[in-house]
């Protein structure tokens, strides 16, 4: 088996790949475009490995793509390469939708005219909007996108399936709930709250701190990718989530009571625009057909995603410095904060 997975310098591809160089005899080519959130140091386990090939470069590169499909003739490709985070996406939505939609369009272009045999489409539950409690989305939702980026990922869904239903390219979509774990750029909740907390800075809450998340941890997220990708029904969508929802504040709370610091270290600044209030969703159809289920408990996984940033003091040091100041200072605008909840 090889296969083709795109964005592995990432969070999750980087976990995916060393998941699968680790447990499986597969062969991994990895194209990644090395963006601000690609970095080479998360694959340093599986660089020498003779399995593994990396190619620098975009996966809107038409010519690219194709002749790695010709080339490389991988079983199947596993794409998660996007512009992933929704507050980059409000302050600058091109690179979103011209990564997330005409990227994806570029690669099941080309999977297409190589005849794949599998195009697994990682994407997220957010293309299902904001839901009232106590309502989870199964796959049959409409999709409600309130970013630019769960907009890009709802019409790259859409145009992903749709080259199952027109060409019988057999796509597979899959729907995560919110990641946690080690590597994790610190520009999303989670990572961002324990590298802060890490240095006795505050912690940026917006609004009042009540939204709610759904929580998985990285590596039960891609043992459902591997379900998937090796058991998934040819044109269908599954959700997978962690089946543990909580408000931002208590994940906060959280962060602040494993890393021993207070929570005075909590600032509130002003609210997302088009913030979505709640995600839920329901993996019982991945679960029925493969047996799949989290298995990392949040404590735990939080506890241990902390000790790995921690004793990786570098390695955040590195993916901190320069173009990561300026988006933070123009995302925490300095005059935004308060101490007091922002309803
Ligand atoms: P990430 O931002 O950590 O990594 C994205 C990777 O894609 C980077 O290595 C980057 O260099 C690469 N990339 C970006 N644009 C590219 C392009 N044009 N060509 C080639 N490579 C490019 O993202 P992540 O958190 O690992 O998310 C991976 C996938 O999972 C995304 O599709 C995202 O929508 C989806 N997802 C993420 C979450 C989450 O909580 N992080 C939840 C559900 C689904
Ligand atoms: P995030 O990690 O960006 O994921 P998403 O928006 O894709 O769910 O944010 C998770 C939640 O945390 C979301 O409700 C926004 C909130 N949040 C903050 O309160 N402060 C922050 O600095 C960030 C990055 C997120």
């Amino acid at each position: 088996m090889k296969i083709l997975v795109t964005g592995g310098a990432g969070f999750i591809g980087s976990a995916f790949i060393r998941m699968v160089i680790g447990e499986t005899d597969w062969r991994v080519v990895n194209l990644d475009k090395l963006t601000y959130a690609g970095n080479l140091e998360n694959l340093a386990d599986v660089e020498h490995d003779a399995r593994y090939r990396f190619v620098e470069g975009d996966i809107g590169d038409e010519a690219l793509a194709g002749a790695l499909m010709s080339g490389e003739k991988p079983d199947a490709i596993v794409h998660f390469a996007a512009e992933s985070h929704v507050d980059r996406s409000i302050l600058s939505p091109e690179p979103v939708i011209r990564t997330n939609l005409h990227g994806t369009f570029t690669l099941l272009e080309a999977a297409r005219k190589n005849r794949l045999g599998r195009f697994v489409h990682v994407s997220t539950d957010e293309v299902y909007g904001s839901l009232p409690a106590p309502l989870e989305a199964d796959e049959s939702f409409p999709l409600n996108p309130s970013s630019p980026y769960s907009a890009s990922k709802a019409g790259s869904d859409l145009l992903a399936r749709s080259y199952f239903t027109t060409y019988r390219l057999p796509v597979v979509i899959t729907r995560a709930s919110n990641n946690y774990g080690p590597y994790q750029f610190p520009e999303k909740l989670i990572p961002l709250m324990i590298a802060n907390a890490l240095e006795d800075r505050p912690l940026p809450v917006y609004g009042d701190g009540m939204q709610v998340r759904d929580w998985l941890y990285v590596d039960d997220h891609c043992r459902g990718i591997l379900e998937v990708l090796q058991k998934g029904r040819e044109g269908e969508i599954y959700n997978i989530g962690g089946n543990r929802s909580l408000p931002n504040l208590e994940v906060v709370r959280q962060v602040l009571a494993l890393a021993g610091k207070p929570e005075s270290l909590i600032g509130y600044v002003t609210d997302r625009p088009g913030h979505d209030r709640r995600y839920a969703l329901s993996s019982e159809k991945l679960t029925r057909e493969t047996g799949w289920r989290p298995v990392m408990d949040f404590a735990t996984g939080l506890a241990r995603t902390i000790e790995w940033y921690r004793a990786h003091a570098a390695w955040v040091a590195h993916v901190r410095s320069g173009e990561y100041r300026a988006y933070y200072e123009k995302n925490y605008d300095t005059a935004r904060w308060c101490a007091e909840p922002r309803t």
